[in-house]
């Protein structure tokens, strides 16, 4: 008899708007990219992660997914079309497509459980998330976040006083060039520094909300389809994001490179390094302008699926 096995695979995600304001309350949206981490998982005498045994000191995501799911020793094998630490969600996408994959030993599996689960294990590893990334790789195309639901409502999460409504958002088809800076940045430490200046100061306040705004243009320009608008309005996010001081030389650099030949362009998620993305119908000279600043180009569909059995 051969042994059972689960294979599946998850979106990476960039942050389109209103990063590190979603933290005080206001909108963002989130898409999935056309970028996938598979994930093959299959039973074994001991878990391991491309053939390393788990311990306590490695591979934290795995071991907190199995030990959710409640697993038996597993062999979990992965393949990823982007880098960790390039800020497009692959912690979030291998744990989505993990837990996906074990409860799949059970049968066919609800999105929002593993929405749910992903987010405990997030949570659980990296002491404070927020669902963004995890409910954009599991369930794929775009979503917005807002603190009260409304419309196309996928799943509501809560951690301590914060609430997070997911929303289904219909989005064109674009094409999005992403540009890694080559340099990894923890989002907690960015996440702090926008907390201490917008707790002293009603400047940076203003600031969180013009990004709120700006945010809800954006969503209005995707729903006519108007990318020139939506990329007016993914700059300004730039803006605005480098005034709470969160941008960096490289991604200002990068940034500043792309526009030419872009709607629009912003960096994306926690900043500080990390990735920008661009949104163009010009990817291929999008990529070459990266390249020569420097950073490493991906280009992205956008529309794809969240989590799914491969
Ligand atoms: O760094 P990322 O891609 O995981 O994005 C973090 C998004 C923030 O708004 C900066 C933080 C948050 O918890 O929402």
């Amino acid at each position: 008899m051969t042994a059972p096995i689960w294979n599946t695979s998850a979106p990476g995600k960039v942050i389109l708007l209103g990063e590190h304001a979603v933290v005080y309350g206001q909108p963002a949206v989130s898409m999935a990219i056309g970028l996938r981490m598979r994930v093959h998982v299959e039973p074994s005498t001991m878990s391991s992660l491309n053939g390393v045994q788990l311990t306590s000191h490695n591979y934290s995501y795995v071991s907190a997914c199995l030990a959710k799911m409640g697993s038996a020793p597993m062999s979990v094998m992965t393949s990823s079309d982007f880098p960790s630490g390039s800020g497009l969600g692959s912690s979030a996408a291998v744990t989505v497509a993990l837990i996906a994959a074990l409860a799949g030993r059970y049968g066919p599996w609800k999105e929002a459980e593993v929405a749910q689960q992903a987010f405990e294990v997030e949570c659980e590893v990296q002491g404070r998330a927020s669902p963004i990334d995890t409910s954009t790789c599991t369930h794929g195309r775009a979503i917005l976040v807002r603190p009260e639901p409304g419309e196309d409502l996928l799943w509501q999460m809560s951690l301590d006083s914060r609430r997070w409504c997911v929303h289904h958002l219909d989005a064109p088809d674009m094409t999005l060039v992403i540009g890694f800076t080559g340099r990894s940045a923890p989002t907690g430490p960015m996440v702090a520094k926008v907390k201490r200046y917008v707790d002293r100061s009603s400047f940076a306040r203003d600031m969180v909300e013009e990004i709120g705004q700006v945010t809800l243009e954006g969503v209005r320009s995707m729903a006519e389809g108007d990318l020139e608008a939506l990329g007016r309005s993914m700059s300004m996010n730039h803006k605005l994001l480098a005034i709470l001081g969160v941008s960096s030389p490289e991604l200002d650099r990068l940034v500043k490179a792309c526009l030419p030949h872009s709607y629009g362009a912003k960096l994306t998620g926690g900043g500080g390094g990390g990735s920008m993305v661009a949104l163009t119908d010009r990817p291929d000279q999008v990529v070459e302008v990266i390249r020569s600043k420097g950073g490493q180009p991906f280009v992205a569909s956008t529309n794809v699926p969240g989590v799914k059995e491969e």
